[in-house]
């Protein structure tokens, strides 16, 4: 068996192209003691990759060059040494843009093993059940703090972790405003997702617009891309708000220096708040938000989309595309069948 991984070949300058990695081959890795080979299933290419290529984001620890590209992905355990893990179990975790890993079960991401729950295809294990679902949930149910009625504003609404909050804010009797990047996605959040309004960022005056749908000020804004964005939800905030961020896709290309929000001091005059979280410090929790999510998806009621490149040398392709929302529904790079039942 073969492997073949991408590398970093060399740092973007802005937007990362298929120039800044190189497709190795290499013979498939040994396991020794206490490891299991991983053949890669499905990759899940998020905005925050851009940062491990540069940054190294919140760890300050880039991908070095020559190094295999960082990515969260699913798969099949092919061949174990483990104890823990056996051939045909489906685990998830930091696989890398690659067709084989080896983990030990507590390396880096650790790589975890995924249950399969009825009524919940493979791939939706992965985003819904997954990182996206789980920052959605935690996001909603630690910070959010939603009451009846609040009108709460979402920003990457149309992606991973913004779709799933806009059903659940939803259900929790919020009125809810997307933003997202196209008519079409604008028209998903307000038709299939239930959104009470949605802003086009893209076409539309977004502090115009917001400002229209949201008369009695924003009560809570969850926010994924940062940026001129945020600071138009800070200028709109209502008294008592939360503001929490979560992500900030907007920024992730801008290496030397992030936009910095003008309209901040709206949290004094408001007596609002402004909360920053980490998905990763509820690890301990994620059977929770799994089990509390997987009879919403199973009955239709949680719905989702996926768009899917076949192939792992369209990886790169894959990142671009999260990077400038050409895709529509969470973006999966199908690497084998591995996992399929
Ligand atoms: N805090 C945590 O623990 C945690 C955990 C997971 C994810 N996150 C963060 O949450 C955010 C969303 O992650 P995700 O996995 O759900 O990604 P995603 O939203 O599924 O995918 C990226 C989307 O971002 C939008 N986008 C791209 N460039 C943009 C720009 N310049 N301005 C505004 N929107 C832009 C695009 O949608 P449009 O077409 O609508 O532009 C694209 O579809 C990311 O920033 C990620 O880093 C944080």
């Amino acid at each position: 068996m073969e492997n073949t991984k991408w590398v970093l070949a060399s740092r973007p300058d802005g937007m990362p192209s298929g120039q800044n990695f190189r497709l190795e081959r290499e013979p498939c890795p040994e396991i020794g003691d206490g490891e299991f080979l991983i053949e890669a299933a499905y990759l899940i290419v998020t905005p925050p990759l851009r940062m491990w290529m540069t940054s190294g984001g919140m760890t300050g620890r880039p991908v070095p060059l020559g190094g295999t590209m960082r990515c969260g992905g699913m798969g099949c355990v092919v061949k174990s040494n483990h104890p823990d893990y056996a051939v045909g179990d489906l685990v998830s975790g930091d696989l890398g843009w690659q067709r084989f890993a080896v983990s030990n079960g507590r390396d880096r991401t650790p790589v975890q093993r995924v249950k399969r729950r009825d009524g919940v295809s493979t791939t939706a294990l992965m985003h819904v059940l997954g990182s996206g679902g789980r920052t959605a949930y935690f996001g909603l149910t630690e910070f959010c703090r939603p009451k009846l009625g609040d009108t709460m504003v979402i920003s990457g609404a149309a992606g991973n972790v913004g779709s799933v909050l806009c059903q659940l804010a939803r259900m929790q009797g919020c009125r809810v405003v997307g933003i997202a990047g196209s008519r079409q996605k604008c028209d998903w959040l307000t038709g299939e997702l239930g959104c009470a309004g949605a802003v086009n960022y893209k076409e539309e005056d977004v502090a115009e617009r917001l400002a229209a749908l949201c008369p009695r000020g924003i009560d809570i804004f969850f926010d994924n891309v940062g940026g001129e964005t945020l600071d138009a939800a800070l200028g709109l905030i209502a008294q008592g708000a939360r503001v929490v961020l979560c992500g900030a896709t907007s920024q992730y290309n801008h290496d030397g220096g992030w936009y910095a929000p003008r309209n901040y001091f709206n949290l004094v005059y408001r007596q609002a708040e402004m909360h920053g979280f980490f998905v990763g410090n509820f690890a301990g929790r994620y059977e929770e938000a799994a089990s509390r999510l997987a009879p919403l998806v199973a009955s239709g009621a949680l719905k989702y989309a996926e768009d899917v490149l076949d192939g792992l040398e369209r990886a790169p392709q894959a990142l671009v595309h999260a990077l400038t929302g050409e895709h529509f529904g969470v973006q999966l790079v199908r690497v084998s069948g591995a996992a399929d039942a």
